[in-house]
């Protein structure tokens, strides 16, 4: 069982709030000082939690600072609430793969993301292999029925919407990436360069991923390039209110609040919002969403993105993770944060409990 069940369980069995915290009203209502006051309540409870440990299999984020804490929500209106840590950033690793796959969905429309990779969780590890030799393909049918599933937000399956994304060249299709992500962040972003080197000569795994992948068919050429490619989207540098910025683009249809730029079709987001649901905190998003109703997706640098539709987009830096690869302390302020909004999509006729 991962640390973030026996986390959560010990004090949030319901969700308790903290002493102080807002009782549960419907977001309409909320003014901006119970907003803050939810955030500002979440970070006071949380900011001394030393659960989880950072993640050490990319040596670059070994040397993270694990006290690194910073909260953020974006309204429909553009505004920002923060506490803590606004200023650090950590590499966006996993959380990329929702923005790529949504710029997929942009070039080449939803059913390009269904039908060549799939909208499924694997019920494995987010690099597993067995999920590759499993799938239709890796058995060597064609749509065979007991075959394991995939989707864009495991490696095998970012690795290949990577591989979708349009461009003439390296440098195009990185262009491209880079504008999409910079367009739903609101700012120029950039790779922090020691977590791509360090990733970029540790990453044989998902080299051989990808090789598997083009080996079975589900990338067309040059798999080695959306490897490489895959892994510089994973080192970009974001900061709390970058990635809370990018989810609120995705609570409202698309556009950027801060901007008011439609960075993508509203048309598009609820099929990004359906595999952020069954796949976004990998084994643990069943629990997750039991727990919150959140579209949600968790990067190994210790952020997570969380989605309450027409609502707020939120996210949390906090590096140390659970045994599933999820932020700890990013899980128990979002939970809190959303519960005391109304941020449940599920809970129309009551509040979560
Ligand atoms: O593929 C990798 O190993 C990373 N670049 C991304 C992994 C990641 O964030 C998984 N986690 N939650």
């Amino acid at each position: 069982m991962s640390r973030f069940i026996s986390t959560l369980g010990r004090g949030a069995l319901g969700f308790t709030l903290a002493a102080g915290a807002l009782a549960v009203v419907p977001a309409a209502a909320q003014t901006p000082a119970q907003i803050q006051a939810a955030v500002d309540a979440a970070y006071a409870k949380y900011k001394d939690n030393n659960d989880g440990a950072v993640a050490d299999y990319i040596p670059a984020l070994a040397k993270v600072d694990p006290k690194v804490f910073g909260i953020a929500v974006v309204t429909a209106d553009g505004k920002v609430y923060t506490a803590g840590d606004l200023k650090t950033e950590v590499s966006i690793q996993s959380i990329s793969k929702v923005f790529t796959m949504a710029l997929v969905m942009e070039q080449q429309g939803p059913d390009a993301i269904l039908t060549t990779i799939g909208a499924d969780a694997t019920g494995m590890r987010f690099n597993s292999i067995v999920s590759v030799e499993w799938s239709y393909k890796g058995l060597g049918g064609s749509k065979l029925e007991n075959a394991a599933e995939m989707n864009p937000l495991v490696n095998p399956g970012a690795i290949t919407a990577t591989s979708m994304v349009q461009g003439k060249s390296r440098a195009e299709i990185w262009g491209n990436i880079t504008s999409f992500y910079n367009a739903a962040a609101g700012r120029p972003l950039t790779v922090l360069k020691d977590v791509y080197d360090s990733e970029a000569a540790t990453n044989q795994r998902n080299q051989a991923i990808g090789m598997l992948m083009y080996a079975y068919g589900y990338i067309k050429d040059n798999p080695l390039q959306a490897v490489d490619i895959y892994t510089e989207q994973c080192s970009i540098g974001v900061n709390a209110r970058d990635l809370a910025t990018m989810a609120a683009m995705l609570a409202f249809g698309g556009v950027n609040p801060i901007t008011k730029k439609q960075v993508m079709k509203a048309a598009d987001v609820p099929e990004v919002l359906a595999v952020m649901s069954t796949a976004g905190l990998y084994d643990d998003a069943g629990k997750w969403l039991f727990r919150t109703g959140l579209p949600a997706k968790s990067g190994v640098g210790g952020g997570i993105i969380a989605v309450s539709p027409g609502k707020f987009g939120i996210a949390v830096i906090s590096p140390p993770v659970d045994a599933a690869g999820n932020s700890v302390r990013a899980q128990l302020a979002i939970a809190d944060i959303s519960n005391a909004l109304g941020g449940n999509p599920y809970a129309q006729f009551g509040p979560a409990k």
